[in-house]
Order: C-alpha cells, then sequence, then structure tokens
C-alpha cells in the first residue's frame, strides 16, 4: 500500500494528484465546476458538483494504476466557504464562498460593535467579510428558515471528507478562518458560537490536519474503486496545506500562492497574533501557527482579462510579446480588486482600475499591468509582515500563477526576495497527499514528511536595478487605493 491520493477543493476546479511514498506525482486529474455570482460581489458554489466532481474524479485519476495500492487521501481545501446540512446531512443552500462579499454589515456589526478587540481576544482575528462567521450570521438575518434547519456547519474540504467516511470532521487550520475558532487555545470558541446562535453540537469534531478521521465507507469505496480500509486524513485549508506542499513548516517559512486568491503565507512555531488585524493569526497544518495576508483576485486577475477581456486564453503568448524594457517603467497602472479586497484593506466595496493610460497604450502596457498589479497588492501584505517583524528574504511560489516565468521575476523583483520554486507547483494536492502520508504513518510528522519528499527546481533572484524601478512604482501604486476608496461605495450598481 504505497500510493496516496491529495485532493485541491479549488474554487474553479477539483484538482486529483496520485503520489507514491517516494512523492513522486504519478497522474493528475482535473475537473472544473462553475463558480455563481448572483449579485455583484457575491460568491456561490454548489456542493453537489464537488461531489460530482469528487466521483468522476478519482476513478480517473485511478485508471491504469493499481488502485489496491491506495493507503490514504487528504484533501486541502478552498478555506471559510459556508456548507450547511440539515439533519439528514443534505445540503440546505448553495455553499457560500470565501471571496463573497454579501456580509459587509455582519461584519461592521462584528467589529465595530461587538469590537475589534473583544474578536481578537476570543479567536486571535477579526471579521472579514469572507469569514464563515459573517455568513452564519447573514443566514440567520436573510434566510431564517435555512438558519433553522441547520444540523451541521461544515467547509468545503470537510464536506469531501464527510462524503466519503460519513464523519463530520474539521482541523485547526481550516477551522481558524471559521471565526469561530478560538485558535491560540485550538478549540471553538463559547463567545462566538453564543453570538451566532450556535451550539458545538452544529460544529464538526476538531482534528489536526495529519490525523486520521475515518476510512472510506465500504460502499463508497467500491464505487470509487478503491480498496477498503483507505485512511482519510482531516487534511487542511489550502494554503496551509500549499504550505506543506512547498515544505513551508516550522519557524519562519514564507510561501506566496498565486491561485484564485493570492497569499503570504509565514510560518511559525509559536502562536502570535497580529495586534494590527492586518494578517489573519490561524494554526497550521505541521501542529504550529501562521501568519496570513490574503488577496481576493490574483491568477484570477489575469484569467478575467485574457479570457473575459482580451478573449483568449493563451496567457503565454500575450506574456511573450511583452517587451522586457517595459518591465519597471510601465506607465500603467492596475488595482486588482475585482471581488473587493480582504489583505490588508478589508474593504468589500474596492474595485478593479486601470490608470494612467495614454494615447500610446497598447495591449502589453495593460497584459503587465495587471501581473504587476497583483504583484503590488501582494507587496502590501509583505509590507505588514515585514512590520511585525517577518524577515522576508526568500519565498516558496506555487499555485497555477507560479508556472509563468515573467511573474516569477515580477515577483521577485516587486517584493524584492528570492524567489524559490518547487518541483511541483501543485501546493494544496501535493500538501493534502502528504498529510495523509503521515496519516498513514509513512513519516513520524509533518514536518520530517516535508524534509523528505520537498526540493526545488529554480530560485529566481532579484535583479538590482529592476528591484530598485519597482521600489519606485510600488511607491506610486500605494497612492492609488487611498485615492479612489471614497469613490468606490458611490460607483457600486
Ligand atoms: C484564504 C482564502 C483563500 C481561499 C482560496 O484566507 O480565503 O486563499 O482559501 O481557496
Amino acid at each position: 500500500m504505497n500510493l496516496f491520493i491529495g485532493i485541491d477543493v479549488g474554487t474553479s476546479a477539483m484538482k486529483f494528484l496520485l503520489m507514491d511514498a517516494s512523492g513522486a506525482i504519478l497522474n493528475t486529474v482535473t475537473k472544473a465546476y462553475p463558480l455563481e455570482f448572483p449579485q455583484p460581489g457575491w460568491s456561490q458554489q454548489n456542493p453537489a458538483d464537488w461531489k460530482t466532481a469528487l466521483f468522476e474524479g478519482i476513478p480517473q485519476l485511478l485508471a491504469g494504476f493499481d488502485a489496491s495500492q491506495v493507503a490514504g487521501i487528504g484533501c486541502g481545501g478552498q478555506m471559510h466557504g459556508l456548507v450547511i446540512l440539515d439533519e439528514a446531512d443534505e445540503v440546505i443552500r448553495p455553499a457560500i464562498l470565501w471571496n463573497d462579499g454579501r456580509t459587509a454589515k455582519q461584519v461592521d456589526y462584528l467589529n465595530q460593535v461587538i469590537g475589534k478587540d473583544k474578536l481578537t481576544e476570543w479567536t486571535a482575528n477579526i471579521a472579514f467579510a469572507g469569514f464563515t462567521a459573517p455568513k452564519l450570521l447573514w443566514v440567520r438575518e436573510q434566510e431564517p428558515e435555512n438558519f433553522a434547519r441547520i444540523a451541521k456547519i461544515m467547509l468545503p474540504k470537510d464536506y469531501i471528507n464527510y462524503l466519503l467516511t460519513g464523519v463530520h470532521s474539521c482541523d485547526y487550520s481550516d477551522a481558524s478562518g471559521t471565526l469561530l475558532l478560538d485558535v491560540k487555545n485550538k478549540r471553538w470558541s463559547p463567545q462566538m458560537l453564543a453570538l451566532c446562535g450556535v451550539s458545538e453540537r452544529q460544529l464538526p469534531k476538531l482534528f489536526e490536519s495529519c490525523d486520521c478521521i475515518g476510512t472510506v465507507k465500504p460502499k463508497i469505496a467500491a464505487v470509487l474503486g478503491l480498496p477498503e480500509q483507505v485512511r482519510v486524513c482531516a487534511g487542511a485549508g489550502d494554503n496551509a496545506a500549499a504550505a506543506v506542499g512547498t515544505g513551508v513548516v516550522g519557524e519562519g517559512g514564507c510561501n506566496l500562492s498565486l491561485g484564485t486568491s493570492g497569499t503570504v503565507f509565514l510560518s511559525s512555531e509559536a502562536f502570535r497574533p497580529d495586534p494590527t488585524n492586518g494578517l489573519h493569526a490561524f494554526a497550521h497544518a505541521d501542529g504550529g501557527w501562521h501568519f496570513m495576508g490574503c488577496m481576493l483576485s490574483a491568477a484570477s486577475c489575469n484569467k478575467w482579462f485574457s479570457e473575459e477581456i482580451l478573449k483568449t486564453t493563451d496567457y503565454q503568448a500575450q506574456q511573450d510579446a511583452i517587451p522586457k524594457e517595459l518591465l519597471g517603467e510601465n506607465p500603467v497602472f492596475f488595482l486588482p480588486y475585482l471581488m473587493g479586497e480582504r489583505s490588508p484593506i478589508n474593504d468589500t466595496n474596492a474595485r478593479g482600475v486601470f490608470l494612467g493610460m495614454r494615447m500610446d497604450t497598447t495591449r502589453e502596457h495593460l497584459v503587465l499591468a495587471v501581473l504587476e498589479g497583483v504583484a503590488f497588492a501582494m507587496r502590501d501584505s509583505v509590507e505588514v509582515a515585514r512590520r511585525l517583524g517577518c524577515e522576508i528574504t526568500a519565498c516558496k511560489i506555487c499555485g497555477g500563477g507560479a508556472k509563468s516565468a515573467l511573474w516569477k521575476r515580477i515577483f521577485a523583483n516587486v517584493l524584492n526576495c528570492d524567489m524559490q520554486v518547487p518541483v511541483s507547483e501543485q501546493g494544496p494536492g501535493m500538501g493534502g497527499a502528504m498529510l495523509a502520508m503521515v496519516a498513514c504513518g509513512v513519516y513520524p510528522d509533518v514536518k520530517s514528511c516535508c524534509k523528505q519528499l520537498v526540493s526545488l527546481s529554480e530560485m529566481i533572484k532579484p535583479e538590482p536595478d529592476l528591484a530598485e524601478k519597482y521600489e519606485k512604482r510600488y511607491r506610486q501604486f500605494q497612492k492609488i487605493y487611498p485615492t479612489c476608496k471614497n469613490l468606490f461605495p458611490e460607483l457600486i450598481i
């Protein structure tokens, strides 16, 4: 039994990977599903689509391999999404996702009326629109009949684990993003549960990420083509899982994830909340903790600009056409707030902006501005971390955006820090499979698993002249949001 399945329950697709005990990735399968935006700033997904992806994806992943050798499964999942089940474990309404901005009113209530101090004391964090607790308050207020039917509150990957094992579970890293967890003491916060009008009975049981929550139910195993007794670990939020996949564990590691969202993830051995509440203070999948800044639209800005505006999926051709001397000298700026923004500005009203266009502006200026705008906005969170004393001189980088050589170069120079590229950019799925290995006893703990399995393929260093140019451009970029901030609420239709 030496095969492991990692599942990334992503926002645009579920990505599966099959790994052997040496860490070699033998196969990958991607199953895309739709994302609904029923109103501007809202973002939902149907858990039935995740279920279909799971039931199609695993057999496809195993085709041509000896499925009897599968020992364990681990998920990394999009965080914060509210999945609610009734007494019969049926899904009550579509899941409200991490990038949904409908809860501005509930967030104001939590941060201003209950108060950031109390929230920080109870949960180590303040409220952000994407977090789970404000969504619960929204359902209670706007859909009381649905709220009354809630028997279980789950996060997206926990629903997958439930489908596989029948167990209602959640791990500490993902639970941290609910704003219902007392992160420091790793238990559900009684104050937050009372405030949201739910009881501990309605919440899943808490586990460390590499704990085994159970085995795949025999009937499900038969449908999926799995042997009996496949162990399922609790898994992790996708960012913590990605950090495991890139070896960012223990003290002082840094990982950038360039997926639909963009995150900077800083691992630590000790629990330290951010007194400025700029970054999230969450539990990590290695048993420790981390700080995290999350941009709501990262690689998705590039996808949007290419596919919706330029009407092409050939990202590479768009980037190849950019004259190299334009780097650091692009007169066009882009604010990447297409879904509002979380870290560090916490503003659901913020929107995308192109600024600085002239009669000689070309398509290439705009393509580059999008890549640069995402890097500048990521630097905003990196700056918060640097002010907290985190030394960031080297970062691992993963996610779909990390496939672009140009974008990695821009990041190295905008952040003025080495970009270390792991052999696989499949962060969350790889992390999920690694957590499953620990749950199956292949490695004694997450850190030793990372030490053994993660290696780098390349390192991109900042170039002093270009980093200096980008430093100047970043200082200019920093002035754009404060100037537009008060205008955004007036523009919302
Ligand atoms: C993290 C966050 C996103 C999602 C994306 O706080 O909201 O990174 O986890 O999947």
